[in-house]
């Protein structure tokens, strides 16, 4: 019987296996590749210093290009906006992701969350980590997180991956948006009038140089928070998982310390960046590396290539949890880097703890199925079909 698993795993845009060489010579060749796109030039970014150069200098260059695009699916979001109305609205929201904030919901939902998802499979000695955990784990806390009734968990988690999957099946997306909606509205007059400890009621009583803010721009932060936190981190703990299960001696390593897995999590970010592109708009005639940028074209920066440069780090195809990888830019960089990055380390750090203390010798069992990095603009495992001994 096909589930939402299914209907999700059929849209990944782009069955790329392995983009890396080209993004390699791309890097040698042409750093700042320039084309013709119906009349408009686009340019794409390839190497880490360039990469860093253009996502710090927002003033050149504007994250407005979001706007059309990305709105029309999920109305005016932070992605799209500029300062100094970027600062005002991303304030909003921002104090919810600090590192402190989030240390009450590790307790009371990040961790009990792993270990029921656990529970269902762990009886049975073998699991597709990819269908049965990686997928259902961030949605069930950016749910929560936001303030979604569990009651409705089905509603939402289906409504969210027909959102998410919009650029394949345009309709049904755009559709899943308007429900969404609606869905929301209804939530937000409820917390309006009864706010409780949640992401909603933050914003639904939330201020802005005096006003509250429009049903409009609430649904906006609530239909990015979605794929946002929900398809991001479910990519990046598939990466890390695969990562360890296809390299046994390191995923001892970690077993057998677990202060390596900080580490492990960052190299996993800049081993395989789970967004592999993020695009601005030139104000202005530039240049980046010598080739002149017009005022006006798009510029789009290959996060997947900046985090294998390898005049930043050696030997970059090989996933090493010895490497000190922080300063990858799988996150971006700039006012516009990720507001998640500390609620994503904290899952992905309860999900890898959780696994590697209640699956005793988990190891990959492809069988005749082939387990492998896949995708353009969004890379994760196609699936990860483990053993390990029942419990
Ligand atoms: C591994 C997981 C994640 C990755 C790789 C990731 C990646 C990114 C990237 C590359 C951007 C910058 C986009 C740009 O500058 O154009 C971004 C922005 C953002 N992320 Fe994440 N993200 C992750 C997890 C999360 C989570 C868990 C949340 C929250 C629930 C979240 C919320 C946001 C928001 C709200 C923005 C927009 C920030 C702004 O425009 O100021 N992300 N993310």
């Amino acid at each position: 019987v096909p589930d939402d698993f299914d209907l999700f795993a059929d849209t990944t845009v782009g069955d790329v296996r392995d983009p890396y060489p080209e993004l390699a010579a791309a890097r040698r060749d042409t750093p700042v590749l320039k084309r013709e796109v119906y009349n408009a030039q686009t340019f794409m970014v390839f190497r880490y210093a360039d990469v860093g150069e253009v996502l710090r200098d927002p003033e050149t260059f504007s994250s407005t290009i979001y706007a059309r695009g990305v709105e029309m699916v999920m109305g005016p979001t932070i992605l799209g906006m500029d300062a100094p109305e970027h600062v005002r609205k991303r304030a909003l929201v921002a104090g919810a992701f600090r590192r402190k904030a989030l240390e009450t919901w590790a307790h009371s939902l990040i961790e009990p969350t792993v270990h029921t998802l656990i529970d269902r499979f762990v009886p049975r000695g073998e699991a597709d980590l990819v269908r049965e955990f990686t997928f259902r784990y961030p949605i069930t806390i950016i749910a929560r997180m936001l303030g979604i009734p569990p009651g409705d968990d089905q509603t939402f988690a289906r409504l969210s991956i027909e959102l998410i999957s919009l650029a394949v099946d345009f309709g049904r997306g755009m559709a899943a948006s308007r429900a969404l909606g609606d869905y929301f509205k209804d939530l937000i007059d409820v917390r309006r009038k009864e706010p409780e400890d949640d992401l909603i009621s933050s914003l639904a009583t939330a201020e802005v140089e005096g006003r509250r803010l429009e049903d409009e721009e609430i649904l906006g932060f609530l239909r990015l928070l979605l794929p946002a936190g929900a398809e991001t981190t479910y990519r990046l703990l598939g990466n890390l998982l695969f990562a360890l299960l296809s390299d046994p001696p390191q995923l001892e390593a970690l077993r057998a310390d677990a202060s390596l897995a900080p580490a492990a999590i960052e190299e996993a970010l800049r081993w395989e960046a789970p967004v592999q592109f993020v695009a601005r708009r030139a104000m202005r005639d530039t240049r980046i590396a010598g080739v002149d940028i017009p005022e006006g074209s798009s510029v789009t920066c290959s996060l997947g290539s900046a985090n294998r440069d390898e005049t930043v780090f050696a030997d970059p195809d090989r996933y090493d949890l010895a490497r000190d990888a922080a300063h990858h830019v799988a996150f971006a960089e700039g006012p516009h880097r990720c507001l998640g990055e500390h609620l994503a380390r904290l899952e992905t750090t309860a999900a890898l703890t959780a696994l590697l203390e209640r699956l005793p010798d988990l190891r990959l069992d492809p069988g005749d199925r082939d387990p492998h990095v896949h995708g353009m603009a969004f890379r994760s495992p196609t699936c990860l079909p483990v053993r390990f001994t029942p419990a």
